[in-house]
């Protein structure tokens, strides 16, 4: 439990006025943490205030329908507000809601989903799915810049693309903020940094890694150096040339992670969800809700490498995966075979476009879908013309979720349920599952 904070605490965040300091009433709170208030009126929005805090507060952006105010103090503190656990949380533009208390960031995304999907929900309907709140992600590119000799290393600003120089960051997996700390000291201590795109740590099954996106080529030498410390520290690591679209990995280098009794193998630079604990949750979630059986043959759109594929076909009669990186449907097909697992067939298709595809004359009777933020509208009549009983929808873009089930709704589809997975929290990302019945 992180500790409350005491009253009349002072935003660090600087003032840049345009208006006199007033004094406002907070009652609600945007999806990006942003304190909503009225004044004379008009609505203002808060960066860094909580629904139930007088505050006081600078407009710095006065606009037609709505201002934007700078935060100066907090005359009468929420109860929910609690100390941020890290010292950058008011500059760095990675987390929302620490200063808000785990329980509360809940109910504030609930609150704000059932928003998004007021035309397919009632209140009572919206289940929760959740884990720890600190030290979850498994993933994370680290940013570095290097100006006037200075090395930042971290994540982009809240309120500008400067990058925000961090020592540690409390989401990040505990193995991954300790190679954090040793790559940022090895990194001042030679020339790596000039040369560095990003950085991109991962851990997973097999252990942490390290990949530099260089753009330009370095020596033997530094590379040998690097390589020491990987040894040292027990770590993979992962060179991506300058201009390469991935880093080159020989197969023995691949990575994998285990999900319940199964191994997924990947590239480092492969999609794979950044919550890993989360990541079984959902999976059985998604196996309970869709309930597979010998008798269904589900598609998995959007598969990946068969984060859901393989699981559903642990108890489907067979399942077809669809995913547009020719590389990830063969990881798929190797994923598949290595765990013994000999009714499952993977398509490359982008499924923004007419796929035409002889699997899919086959009967399918549920399909499970997961696609990026841009959702999946483009490929919906054809999940339509398919006629499945079953669309589990996994979604990590509200609003895109609402307007393709608003469009199966509309088609013949009924919700039935609806889960928000705190797959990110401090964030302000929301996951949601929803399951949709064929009506009779
Ligand atoms: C949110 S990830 C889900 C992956 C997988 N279901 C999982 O749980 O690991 C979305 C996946 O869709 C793939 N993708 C993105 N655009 C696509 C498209 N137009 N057609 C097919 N697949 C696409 C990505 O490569 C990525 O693997």
């Amino acid at each position: 439990m992180r500790r409350r904070t005491s009253p009349r605490r002072t935003a660090t965040s600087k003032p840049q006025s345009i208006g006199p300091i007033q004094t406002f009433e907070v009652d609600g709170l945007t999806h990006e943490a942003k304190g909503v208030a009225r004044f004379q009126g008009k609505v203002t929005f808060i960066e860094g205030a909580l629904p139930g805090e007088t505050v006081e507060a600078q407009v710095n952006k006065a606009g037609r329908n709505f201002d934007e105010a700078v935060l100066v103090n907090i005359i009468e503190p929420s109860v929910y507000r609690v100390e941020p656990s890290c010292q950058q949380f008011n500059v760095c533009g990675g987390c929302s809601f620490q200063h808000l208390a785990d329980e509360q960031q809940l109910n504030a995304k609930a609150d704000w989903l059932q928003g998004q999907l007021r035309n397919l929900i009632t209140t009572q309907e919206l289940e929760q799915l959740s884990d720890k709140p600190m030290g979850y992600r498994r993933r994370a590119r680290i940013a570095i810049e290097l100006k006037k000799g200075r090395m930042a290393l971290g994540f982009r600003g809240k309120a500008s693309k400067e990058i925000i120089s961090i020592d540690q960051c409390v989401v990040l997996a505990p193995n991954l903020q300790s190679i954090f700390l040793s790559l940022k000291l090895a990194l001042l201590e030679n020339d790596l940094a000039g040369v560095l795109g990003h950085v991109e740590l991962l851990e997973d099954t097999k252990g942490v890694s390290v990949l530099f996106r260089l753009t330009s080529s370095i020596s033997d030498e530094l590379k040998n150096a690097w390589e020491d410390w990987a040894e040292k520290e027990q770590v993979a690591l992962y060179w991506q040339a300058p201009k390469a679209g991935k880093a080159e990995v020989a197969p023995e280098k691949m990575r994998y992670y285990d999900l319940v009794d199964l191994r997924l193998k990947y590239h480092p630079q492969d999609f794979i969800q950044v919550n890993a604990t989360m990541n079984q949750k959902m999976v059985a979630q998604a196996m309970s809700w869709l309930s597979p059986s010998k008798q269904d043959v589900v598609l998995d759109l959007f598969c990946g490498v068969g984060n859901f594929s393989l699981p559903l076909a642990q108890h489907a009669q067979s399942v077809i995966g669809v995913e547009v990186q020719e590389t990830m449907v063969e990881a798929a097909r190797e994923n598949a075979r290595v765990n013994g697992l000999d009714n499952l067939s993977f398509v490359a298709a982008d499924l923004t476009k007419p796929v035409n595809n002889e699997l899919f004359k086959q009967t399918i009777t549920k399909v499970l879908l997961d696609p990026p933020r841009a959702g999946a509208f483009e490929f919906l009549d054809s999940i339509i013309k398919i006629g499945p009983t079953q669309i589990l929808y996994v979604s990590c873009n509200a609003s895109t979720l609402a307007r393709d089930a608003e469009y199966l709704v509309a088609k013949g589809y009924r919700v039935l349920r609806v889960s928000l997975m705190d797959m990110f929290p401090q964030t302000s990302h929301v996951e949601t599952m929803m399951l949709l019945q064929k009506k009779k």
